[in-house]
Order: structure tokens, then C-alpha cells, then sequence
């Protein structure tokens, strides 16, 4: 049995002028999960999300939220969504609650189930006892906090986050994190754009990797160091220049990768015809340790490009 997904974007496009933003994205978000889409400056996420949530309109391809066509169906299909935009999206001079009346009115909510509906996400985003003040006199982790409390008000199915924790203090953070995770536990559904990995590491079932407008990797964090080698050992090595440069070459002829003082080797490779050729030029083994995987290994393994710049 497969249930109807969450989320489904097909082959979505966007360009602006000769600049390909997005370029035939595929993704799918199943029920109760937390994706994260992670990917560099320019990688194309806010678009991509822009076009989920319907803020912008795709040049081609199609997305489904809870089963509705946004193209087709656009009033089911957005209510179905709450988006934390990158950019703050709030009224400075409105109080918190004022905001959150606001939005809520937006999506048909209205008297004893709008007011417990505000006091509900006031709680999550840890507001209750600032739900008066001006949104102006918030700190910039406060006022995430109130964009994601705006984002739950009308009781969306999947809740969509675009770089919540840019400039936000580590409480605030901290804060972020625990509600999203108490909020999947609850039935919510999540996706999470993020260039930070250890976010995503820690946040998230399942992860696609977005570059250049493109998913060029999706799966779970196992998944994909299984199939992009990003497990592995590093191999230190002692000897003369001359003769390490020979180990040097002979290790890269092998498949290895060279990363500052260490010799990178995934996970597949054979390991005793590395060593026999290492040991054959005359360097010592110094050092074999083993590697985990990690995003930023994958990233530059898929990419060629540091997650950072
Ligand atoms: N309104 C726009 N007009 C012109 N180009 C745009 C516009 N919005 C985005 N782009 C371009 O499209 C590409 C993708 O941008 P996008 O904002 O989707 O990336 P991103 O992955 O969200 O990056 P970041 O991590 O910096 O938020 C970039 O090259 C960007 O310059
Ligand atoms: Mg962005």
C-alpha cells in the first residue's frame, strides 16, 4: 500500500531571463517524514520551494500537496502548506498575536478556534509570554520563531522551511529544532532547506541534494554514503619527498583521493593491491584510519564544490 504523498514535484522548471534556477527537479515527501533539501548558495532551494508553496509559478513540470494539483486546485493544495520563508514574512507593528489573527483570518479561521489555535502555536514557538508585544521589539530568533507560529496557525499537513536558523541565536535554534521534531511526532510532515549539513544530519530522515537547479542525490544519509563512497579510510603516509609523491601518484592511479596531508578511499575499494603499491614505492604506512561518512564528503564526491564557499 502506498498513500497518497505529502508533497509530489515532477520534472519543475524555472528560469529567469538565461539563468536556469531550477532544472527538472523531482521530489517526493511521504507522510510523517522530515526531508531535508540541502545544497550550496544559488543551488535553486528557495526556488524550488517558491514553486511548492505556490509562491511563484514553475515554467513547467507539476506539484501536488495532499493529493491537490496546484495548478488545477490551487485553494486545497495551499491550504495544505505553512511556509517559513527565507526572508522574514511578518508585520513588524502588529503584536505576535495580532500577526498570527491576521494570518489565521487569511485561511477562514475564526473566534474560539482561531483563539486556540493562536494560543497553540504561540506555545510551540516558545511566545506565550511575549504574545503582546510589537513583532518589531523581537530579537531576529524571536521573530523566526513567530514566522514558524504563522506558518502553523491555519493547521497545515506539511510545514515547509527555508534557512529557519540564518541568524538566529543558539536557543532560538535550539527551540526551532526541538519544535520541529515534537511536531513530526505529532503527525506533521517537514521539509527543511538548509547549507548547513550537520542541520540536516541531525534533522533529517531523508535528504536530496540539490546543484545547479538539479536533485543530483536522494535517499537517507546511509543510503547515500553507500552509493557515493563516502565512507571510507584515510591512509597517512611517512617517507621522503620523492618517494611520497610516488606513493602519492600510485594511490590516485588506485582511486584515491588526496585531501591536505591524508589519502582518501571509499568504502569499495580492494584494499590489498593499494597497500602492496603503497609499500612498493618505499613510503611507510603511518596512519589508517577509518572514515564516516559525511554530507560534506558526499557533497564534494557528487559536486566536485565544497558545500561552503
Ligand atoms: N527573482 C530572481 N531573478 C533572477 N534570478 C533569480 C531570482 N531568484 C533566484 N534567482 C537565481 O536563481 C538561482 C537559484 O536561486 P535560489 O534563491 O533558488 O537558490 P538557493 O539555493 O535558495 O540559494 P541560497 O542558499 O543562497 O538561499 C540563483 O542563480 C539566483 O541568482
Ligand atoms: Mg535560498
Amino acid at each position: 500500500m502506498s498513500a497518497t504523498p505529502v508533497l509530489a514535484l515532477r520534472d519543475l522548471g524555472k528560469r529567469y531571463g538565461e539563468r536556469v534556477a531550477v532544472d527538472g527537479v523531482d521530489l517526493v515527501v511521504e507522510r510523517g517524514e522530515i526531508v531535508g533539501l540541502l545544497g550550496p548558495n544559488g543551488a535553486g532551494k528557495t526556488t524550488t520551494i517558491s514553486m511548492a508553496c505556490g509562491v511563484i509559478t514553475p515554467d513547467r513540470g507539476t506539484v501536488h500537496i495532499a493529493g491537490h494539483d496546484l495548478a488545477t486546485d490551487p485553494y486545497a493544495a495551499k491550504r495544505a502548506i505553512g511556509l517559513v520563508p527565507q526572508d522574514l514574512a511578518l508585520y513588524e507593528e502588529l503584536t505576535a498575536r495580532q500577526n498570527l489573527r491576521f494570518f489565521g483570518e487569511l485561511f477562514g479561521f475564526t473566534g474560539a478556534r482561531l483563539a486556540a489555535r493562536i494560543d497553540a502555536v504561540l506555545a510551540i514557538a516558545g511566545l506565550a509570554d511575549r504574545a503582546n508585544e510589537p513583532a518589531r521589539a523581537f530579537s531576529g530568533g524571536m521573530k523566526r520563531r513567530l514566522n514558524l507560529a504563522i506558518a502553523l496557525v491555519h493547521e497545515p499537513t506539511l510545514l515547509v522551511l527555508d534557512e529557519p536558523t540564518v541568524g538566529v541565536d543558539p536557543q532560538s535554534r535550539r527551540h526551532i529544532f526541538d519544535a520541529i521534531r515534537a511536531l513530526r511526532d505529532a503527525g506533521l510532515t517537514v521539509l527543511y532547506t538548509s547549507h548547513y549539513m550537520e542541520e540536516v544530519e541531525e534533522l533529517c530522515d531523508r535528504v536530496a541534494i540539490m546543484d545547479g537547479g538539479k536533485v543530483v542525490a536522494s535517499g537517507t544519509l546511509r543510503e547515500l554514503a553507500t552509493a557515493h563512497g563516502a565512507d571510507g579510510l584515510e591512509v597517512e603516509l611517512a617517507g621522503e619527498a620523492a618517494v611520497l609523491a610516488l606513493a602519492i601518484e600510485a594511490a590516485l592511479a588506485l582511486g584515491g583521493t588526496q585531501v591536505g596531508e591524508r589519502l582518501h578511499f571509499d568504502a569499495r575499494t580492494a584494499w590489498a593491491p593499494v597497500f602492496g603499491a603503497l609499500e612498493a614505492t618505499g613510503a611507510t604506512v603511518a596512519y589508517v584510519g577509518s572514515r564516516r561518512a559525511d554530507l560534506e564528503t558526499m557533497f564534494l564526491a557528487l559536486t566536485g564544490k565544497a558545500l561552503r564557499d
